[in-house]
């Protein structure tokens, strides 16, 4: 099935970047997250497992939305559709890689961090904007700053978002969801903390 990317967006309370470091934490983890209330998932392709992480996700966990994140090459976007992902997301929006994204239908946040990037990526109809390194490329002022010249784009900001700012984004006018790795610690995988995790989600 094919999603409209700001449908997507605008049902996930926040979007985890997820960093699969073996192959048998996958099912487990996006399980804790799903009991937790998340259940649009990114996994980030970081690492060797990445994709059949997101084909374990996709076959064995219910409820869940699987999709991919670091998306950097041509390459990348039929490798992610053949693993069932449902959407992907990358920190940047390489023209190639956007012709790729487009020509193959496939539901896409690409990455900006600019005011022109913004312009370019809605023109081209981009529904949702990865706003990234959103803390570092001004925050909360820089979105609320495109809010009216830029009314029709929405954005994910992810990078520097926590519990704590999450509220201040999600406020704005401009904003759909957020993402971040703050539910999913590496180390609490590490640990196989799921309960850990499941709470994390949960608040
Ligand atoms: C990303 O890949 O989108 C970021 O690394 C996530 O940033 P965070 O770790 O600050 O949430």
């Amino acid at each position: 099935m094919t999603l409209s990317t700001l449908a997507l967006a605008k049902s996930a309370p926040m979007i985890p970047v997820i960093v699969i470091e073996e192959l048998a934490h996958a099912v487990p983890l996006a399980k804790a997250l799903v009991a937790g209330g998340i259940t649009t998932l990114e996994v980030t392709l970081r690492t060797p497992v990445a994709l059949d992480a997101i084909r374990a996700i996709a076959a064995e966990v219910e409820g869940a939305v699987v999709g991919a994140g670091t998306l950097r090459k041509v390459a990348d976007v039929a490798a992610c559709i053949d693993a069932g992902c449902q959407f992907g997301v990358s920190p940047g929006s390489p023209a190639a890689l956007m012709d790729a994204v487009q020509e193959a239908g496939f539901p896409f946040l690409p990455g900006c961090a600019s005011p022109t990037e913004a312009m370019v990526l809605a023109e081209r109809g981009f529904e949702v904007l990865k706003f990234f390194p959103a803390g570092a490329a001004g925050g909360v002022k820089m979105l609320s700053s495109l809010a009216s010249p830029l009314a029709d784009v929405a954005f994910c900001p992810t990078g520097g978002v926590s519990l704590k700012n999450a509220k201040d984004y999600l406020a704005l006018p401009n904003v759909v969801t957020v993402g971040g790795s703050w539910v999913c610690p590496p180390d609490m995988a590490r640990a196989e903390d799921w309960a850990g995790i499941e709470r994390l989600a949960r608040a």
